[in-house]
């Protein structure tokens, strides 16, 4: 029989340290009578047993859980090297309990969720606001010429809703991995004058030159659909951004097992502390001028996203009133 509990306790101690969680159990004296592997490589402490809590236990919020005057139980949330964890404290025949659980992980997942829902709904509430604004208008207006300009606002707004829409249904197919990435052999050069194509009428309208120096032979391994998107997302930006008269030129290189193509563009650049954010989903460096331009900010979280899924990483160089060029890496296997 007392072979068997030694056997079980044995188990139970194996299973407390594969545990995950962290667990302290204080005696009476307030000495430590028991932590499980996690809570010691989390406090980074060696061989407690026996001795006072004070003396080994640094951390402010433990320190008054264990010193708390509590009957039952006690739930917190409290901090360990900066993450955040939820502790809960039992008091059990005299000995002191406690069991805490890293929630850092889930705490930043519901705080961009909030972000998320805050800022489509910011998005969407400025065009709305303005088509309200339109439809009053028009309804008492009789000059034909006034309700035109009004529509012609209506619609830049319908466009710009259309577009804040399309890109949050490509990077929830993106995020879900609900379609998988094609791979076909792409000839790059065609692929490209096509979207410089479809970019024309933006580009025309700020005089801006499309160079497409790529060899008409090249061929990438990539989803072209999704391929063309990221490509639509970098050359959009790449005019958007840019100065009147400016220059936009596609490059390519092979390195090692990678094609890099680039997009390089002669306009206003991107300031050094915003580079490491413009991946970010609906970042932009300045959302008043963004705002003229139509964006929301979600361009380069889907080109980041499309790169990312065909195994590639994406990087940015950028001065400020020169110019930028985004290189994307695509593995050629
Ligand atoms: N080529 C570029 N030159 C200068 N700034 C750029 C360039 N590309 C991106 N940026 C900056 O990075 C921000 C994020 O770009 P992103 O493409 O994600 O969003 P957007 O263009 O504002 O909107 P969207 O692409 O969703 O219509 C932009 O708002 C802009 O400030
Ligand atoms: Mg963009």
């Amino acid at each position: 029989m007392s072979k068997m509990k030694n056997s079980t306790e044995e188990t139970l101690t194996e299973f407390l340290d594969y545990l995950k969680e962290g667990l302290i159990v204080i005696d009476e004296e307030k000495n430590i009578e028991y932590m499980n592997r996690y809570a010691k490589e989390l406090l980074n402490v060696e061989a407690p047993e026996g001795k006072r809590f004070s003396d080994v236990l640094k951390n402010n919020y433990l320190f008054s859980l264990i010193s708390a005057d509590i009957n039952k139980e006690l739930k917190e949330e409290i901090v360990i090297n900066d993450d955040i964890f939820l502790a809960r404290v039992l008091n059990i025949n005299g000995k002191r309990v406690i069991h805490f659980q890293d929630i850092t992980p889930f705490e930043l997942y519901k705080q961009a969720k909030k972000d998320f829902v805050s800022n489509v709904s910011h998005e969407l509430k400025t065009p709305i606001t303005v088509l309200k604004g339109v439809v009053e208008t028009v309804e008492k207006e009789e000059d034909i010429n006034v309700i035109k300009d009004f529509l012609k606002k209506a619609k830049k707004r319908i466009q710009q809703m259309d577009s804040l829409i399309n890109d949050l249904l490509i990077l929830a197919k993106l995020e879900s991995k609900e379609e998988k990435i094609q791979k076909k052999k792409i000839k790059l050069k065609a692929l490209i004058n096509q979207t410089f194509e479809d970019l024309q009428h933006i580009a025309s309208e700020k005089n801006i030159t499309l160079k497409n120096n790529i060899s008409s032979n090249f061929t990438v391994p990539v989803d072209e659909k999704k391929f063309s998107i990221l490509l639509k997302n970098l050359i959009e930006n790449a005019i958007k951004y840019n100065k009147q008269n400016g220059i936009v030129e596609i490059n390519v290189k092979k390195s090692e097992n990678y094609a890099e193509i680039s997009v390089v563009d002669t306009g206003i650049g991107i300031p050094k502390d915003s580079l490491p954010l413009i991946f970010e989903r609906f970042y932009r460096v300045d959302k008043s001028r963004s705002r003229n331009v139509g964006g929301t900010g979600l361009g380069l979280s889907i080109v980041k996203h499309i790169t990312e899924a065909h195994n590639g990483k994406v990087e940015v160089k950028s001065e400020v009133g020169k110019g930028s060029e985004f290189i994307v890496k695509i593995p050629l296997e």
